[in-house]
């Protein structure tokens, strides 16, 4: 037979333990944009992997780029009580009345990998990069590429109106800025799709003297610059000598790129968002801990020297 002592002890523990997992978030929802990429599928499935390790039921919209489905979902989940929110938004724009609505349901918002224009009271945190600094790493290593040699560059942008479409534009530009020798001749978005970027890619080459007028191409992310390697390619010229290719994300398709000397460089974008905004929100539920507004990750440049194959082997398994 327990004593009363081991069962009051018992009693204790199990209440400690309700309590420890009332202020730890239970349900989730998440607004994601849809599936225009392969880093925003890592995204996904590193969120759905990050979520299923903390016992966190994980409630998934999928917007198909559209920002009123976005809008709707989170109506949905402060409907329904969700304990919180991570948001994606397919644009910078527009957010305000619906943040406000989760704010008075005192629901804490957590942004990943874009920015929205509102009022940082809106949310809790943003985790992601630094947008510009994406893009003034791309065009660094052009300007240092080219040391000096005359360039005609043309752009394809990510989705007009998103936070990552405007900073990289605005980050290469200023890197290029002051460098007579490199012009930005086209630019024009490729919404982050391969079909869009070959699409576009296509035309550039049309009206550039079939390509032979184009130095190099900047892509806001690595899928537009696959789909834009195969168009250089039917356009019988030689991507990563002829062009040179560079972008953003570190997918691993881009890596067999480069190991196949077809594209040059790329900026690291870790689809790992939850995992910070996780541990935010744990913090923040716990005791209050409230976390910074902006939770940056790394930026880092990979180029031919670092061996892409290797990359590409560690990569590929990873849900991208
Ligand atoms: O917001 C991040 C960007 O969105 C990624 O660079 C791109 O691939 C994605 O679709």
């Amino acid at each position: 037979m327990k004593s009363s002592k081991a069962i009051l002890g018992a009693g204790i523990l199990a209440s400690m333990l309700m309590m420890s997992s009332s202020v730890l978030a239970q349900t989730v929802g998440f607004s994601q944009i849809g599936s225009e990429s392969g880093w925003r599928a890592a995204e996904t499935t590193l969120t759905q992997q990050q979520a299923k390790e903390r016992g966190i039921d994980l409630k998934f919209a999928d917007a198909q780029q559209k920002q009123e489905n976005q809008i709707k979902a989170l109506k949905s989940f402060i409907a329904q009580g969700v304990d919180a929110i991570l948001l994606a938004p397919v644009v910078a724009t527009g957010w305000d009345s619906v943040l406000e609505e989760a704010k008075e349901a005192e629901i804490p918002v957590i942004l990943l990998d874009r920015m929205v224009d509102s009022s940082d009271d809106l949310y809790l945190t943003a985790v992601g990069s630094d947008l510009v600094h994406e893009g003034s790493v791309a065009g660094k290593w052009l300007v240092d590429e080219l040391a000096g040699k005359d360039c005609n560059v043309v752009e394809l942008q990510g989705t007009t109106g998103s936070s990552p479409a405007i900073d990289r534009k605005k980050g290469f530009e200023e890197a290029i800025a002051g460098h007579a020798n490199i012009k930005l001749i086209r630019s024009q978005t490729g919404d982050f799709t391969r079909t869009k970027g070959k699409e576009v890619m296509e035309s550039f080459l049309k009206a550039e003297d079939g390509g032979k007028n184009i130095c190099a191409l900047y892509a806001h992310n690595d899928d537009m610059a696959v789909g834009a390697i195969q168009a250089i390619k039917e356009a019988g010229l030689k991507p990563g000598e002829d062009i040179l290719v560079v972008s953003i994300d570190a997918v691993p398709d881009i890596f067999q790129a480069m190991a196949a000397g077809e594209a040059n460089a790329t900026v690291e974008l870790t689809p790992n968002m939850a995992g910070p905004a996780f541990d935010a929100l744990a913090a923040y539920m716990k005791d209050g801990t409230m976390p910074p507004k902006f939770i940056q990750t790394e930026s880092k440049l990979y180029t031919q020297a670092d061996d892409p194959q290797a990359v590409y082997e560690q990569k590929k398994d990873l849900g991208y």
